[in-house]
């Protein structure tokens, strides 16, 4: 297939609009019968693991809490950790999740054929249906994000969050926490998300492009708590490939643990509003304590200075990466860097 920019002047730019329609076709191409039997695969193992590098990983990180929901709980790792990690664990009745947009990463290979010569089965999530992981696994559950061909992740970040979350509502269905109208329910606000973002794009690059031009540090922190707590860890690996600026994710409540140290007027912050109201004093706590610092916040939220579109807790990840991903790309456009190719970098780290 041969993919151009289709008028934009790059193919991350590219890619963010794209994710639209991806949600949609993504949860549209999922077989029933795929899912069903990964959803089994995953309810009747001893312990389960998910695993990926990067952006993938990330993705992995948020299914922790959409399997918690559903009475599973998974162990989530770096597919580069995953054989210094808690192999003697690993065998029969062991499940692995494995994760690669590529699905050539070698990390990821090399950690599934592991776990497979231990007795493992591996239920592989990739958007390319040819792959070695799709070849390595027992049965594999397409992303269809459609081609993604800039470096930095995007569309494929949020369709993979569709798949995730999809096979843990089937999952669900095992234990007897969901129902098939919750899968309806998914549906319907996967279409509601998806017009939503459609119509606030460009919305949401112009105010993007605003709050980066009040971004004058080479470092910042990416914050949030709860199921956006990993979109904080994947908007500042944005950031760092994007606009090769250093940003690292943290966890709000660690914030107060030491790092705020750094925080002063000149060190940006962006803060995600989390989507569970448990964790908002702790939000308005932090807030508080970082304002008084004189940090500049940037906030992204429903009413934030970076509007993220209205949608469930489970989908807010969705939602809120979008300005993130937007703000990256246009602090890369602000810094008049390769963004689609950072130097150094590859699509995929195949060895
Ligand atoms: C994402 O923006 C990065 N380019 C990178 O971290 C990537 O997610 C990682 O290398 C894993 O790639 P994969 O999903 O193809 O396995």
């Amino acid at each position: 297939e041969i993919v151009d920019k289709g008028g934009y002047p790059h193919f991350m730019l590219k890619e963010i609009y794209d994710i639209p329609s991806a949600l949609i076709s993504s949860f549209t191409s999922l077989m029933e019968k795929y899912l069903s039997l990964s959803a089994m695969i995953v309810y009747g193992a001893k312990n389960v693991y998910v695993i990926g590098n990067g952006t993938s990983l990330h993705a992995g990180l948020i299914s922790s809490y959409y399997f918690a929901e559903v009475g599973i709980n998974v162990n989530v790792v770096s597919a580069a950790e995953f054989p210094y990690y808690a192999l003697e664990n690993i065998g029969t009745g062991s499940v692995i999740i494995a994760i690669s947009q590529s699905g050539e990463t070698a990390d990821v290979i090399r950690s599934v054929k592991m776990a497979k010569q231990r007795g493992a089965v591996i239920v592989g999530i990739t958007n390319s249906v040819g792959s070695r992981l799709a070849l390595e696994s027992n049965v594999y559950l397409p992303i269809t994000a459609g081609p993604e061909l800039a470096v930095p992740a995007t569309k494929t970040f949020t369709s993979t969050l569709v798949v995730l979350r999809t096979l843990s509502l089937y999952t669900g269905l095992n234990s007897g926490k969901k129902s098939k109208s919750d899968i309806e329910k998914l549906k319907e606000d996967l279409n509601n998300l998806s017009k939503a973002l459609s119509s606030n794009l460009p919305q949401i690059e112009k105010q993007a492009e605003d709050a980066v031009a009040k971004i004058n540090s080479e470092s910042m922190y990416v914050t949030s708590s709860g199921i956006n707590f990993p979109v904080a860890m994947e908007g500042a690996l944005k950031f760092k490939e994007a606009s090769l600026t250093h940003a690292e994710g943290i966890q709000l409540g660690e914030l107060l643990h030491g790092p705020i140290a750094l925080t002063n007027k000149g060190y940006p912050i962006v803060v995600i509003k989390p989507a569970e109201e448990q964790a908002y004093d702790l939000y308005n706590k932090v807030v508080k304590s970082i304002s008084d610092r004189g940090s500049p916040i940037i906030l992204i939220s429903n009413d934030g200075m970076l509007k993220s579109v209205e949608t469930t807790r489970e989908l807010s990840p969705i939602a809120n990466v979008v300005p993130l991903q937007l703000m990256a790309y246009k602090l890369g456009v602000k810094k008049s860097l390769p963004i689609d190719t950072p130097p150094g970098l590859v699509k995929a780290v195949v060895s």
